[in-house]
């Protein structure tokens, strides 16, 4: 199954319960929350307090994608606060089949973020360790950009070598300048969680959500 996750980066924040509750109508699987620390990338956006305050509006899962510099210091406290998937950059965990057992540990589900030319080899090391890859399609940091072509070689990759070492349970989730006309070819690519923020809020958020369901289940 092809879960759609979007992204709350490109929410209307002011109006976050209504744009949480018109994401579950559409049908939306997953909510994914971009954690930026001002250091690892240059904006800071959500803390713990943001997760809690969603945990008791949904009851949708949250993926709390942490961009943050030093992760062990804080998936503590967004498991606490209601986070379901916890993912972390490898780029910045040194210690990171340590991180992913302490994720799970803390009954969340554990993701390794890889940036678009960070080596996959970080990804076969540790998916073993992990139930989900996240390969990044733009440089984290910002919504809006555009989609990073060698993504798809990369997630082509990824999906067989996991495939053929026994890891198929592993998913691969796809993160940066997903919208409705590539949304397809990153499912073909072996992506099953699609994040998608512009794409989605941009317009008209239900329908938007409906359309990528419709792309991607053709
Ligand atoms: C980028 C974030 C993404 C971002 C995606 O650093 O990790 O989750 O919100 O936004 P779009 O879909 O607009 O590229
Ligand atoms: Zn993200």
């Amino acid at each position: 199954m092809i879960q759609i996750a979007p992204s709350l980066l490109a929410a209307d924040l002011l109006r976050i319960g209504d744009q949480v509750m018109s994401c579950e109508q559409a049908g939306a699987d997953i909510l994914h929350v971009d954690v930026m620390d001002g250091h690892f990338v240059p904006p800071i956006t959500f803390g713990p307090a943001f997760v809690k305050g969603l945990r008791a509006i949904t009851s949708m899962p949250l993926d709390v994608h942490l961009m943050v510099t030093n992760p062990d210091h804080q998936v503590e406290q967004f498991a606490e606060a209601g986070a379901h998937w916890i993912s972390v950059h490898a780029e910045v965990a040194p210690h990171l089949h340590r991180t992913l057992a302490r994720i799970k540990n803390l009954g969340c589900r554990a993701g390794v973020v890889l940036n678009p030319a960070t080596p996959l080899e970080y990804a076969f090391e540790a998916a073993g360790d992990a139930d989900f890859i996240l390969l990044m399609s733009v440089n984290p940091g910002y919504g809006g950009q555009s989609f990073i072509p060698s993504f798809l070689t990369r997630c082509e990759r990824v999906r067989t070598w996991l495939d053929t070492n026994g890891l198929s349970n592993v998913q691969i989730e796809v993160d940066g300048g997903i919208k409705i006309d590539n949304a397809r070819q990153a499912v073909d690519a072996g992506a099953s969680i699609l994040v998608s923020g512009s794409g989605l809020f941009q317009g008209d958020l239900k329908a938007n959500i409906s359309a990528m369901r419709q792309v991607i289940s053709a």
